[in-house]
């Protein structure tokens, strides 16, 4: 008789959708602080999250598009909402809605750090994004993040709409959203 080795299977973490994560990196994305939560949620410790990249964190299941647009905002010194599907240690993963917040100094008006405030994401703005992210990752497999770009870009005009409009009302973020990360952010300033 042959044993077979199990296929490992990605557990979804479930997150309690009362509760928030925050992180906050360096200019260049090197994580500083990391709240509770954002811990727990991790597996890791909080000694061996500090001074990581965040992209510690990351799920190959994104899109590196989602990122570059994220960077490019945030450098600017601008927020930007995204869906993000995160890695734990054991493989696990979950999704949240994420506002990343760029602080700029207000004298020199460089950029100081950065914070991710998230909550858990609306299972509609999940089952919404898997497709579009499966396809950015595909189209990136052959044409690189340029292509991801072009298509991106294609599909919210296709949908007369913006990034952040799409984003907005996919999540909600003129209701709940909006309020809660208004208070992460005077909590957190
Ligand atoms: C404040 C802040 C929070 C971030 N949070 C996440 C996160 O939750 N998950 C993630 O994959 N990347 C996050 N990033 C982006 C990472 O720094 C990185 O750009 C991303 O994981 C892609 O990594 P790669 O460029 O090495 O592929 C965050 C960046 C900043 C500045």
């Amino acid at each position: 008789m042959t044993t077979q080795t199990p296929t490992p299977i990605e557990n979804e973490i479930k997150l309690n959708p009362k509760r928030y994560i925050v992180s906050k990196t360096d200019s260049k994305g090197f994580i500083e602080y990391g709240n509770d939560y954002f811990v727990e949620i991790s597996g890791y410790t909080e000694a061996q999250l500090i001074g990581q990249p965040h992209s510690i964190i990351r799920h190959p299941d994104m899109p590196k598009i989602v990122f570059k647009m994220m960077w490019d905002r945030i450098n600017k010194g601008q927020n930007i909402m995204a869906v993000v599907k995160n890695l734990a240690k054991d493989g696990s993963y979950y999704w949240v809605v994420t506002e990343f917040e760029p602080k700029v100094d207000p004298i020199t008006n460089k950029i100081i750090s950065h914070t991710a405030f998230r909550k858990a994401a609306p299972q509609n703005a999940i089952d919404t994004m898997v497709p579009i992210y499966a396809k950015l990752i595909e189209i990136e497999k052959e044409g690189g993040i340029q292509a991801s770009e072009k298509y991106l870009r294609g599909f919210l005009e296709d949908n007369n709409t913006t990034y952040d409009e799409f984003i907005d009302k996919l999540v909600g973020n003129k209701g709940l959203f909006k309020i809660f990360f208004g208070m992460m952010k005077k909590l957190f300033s």
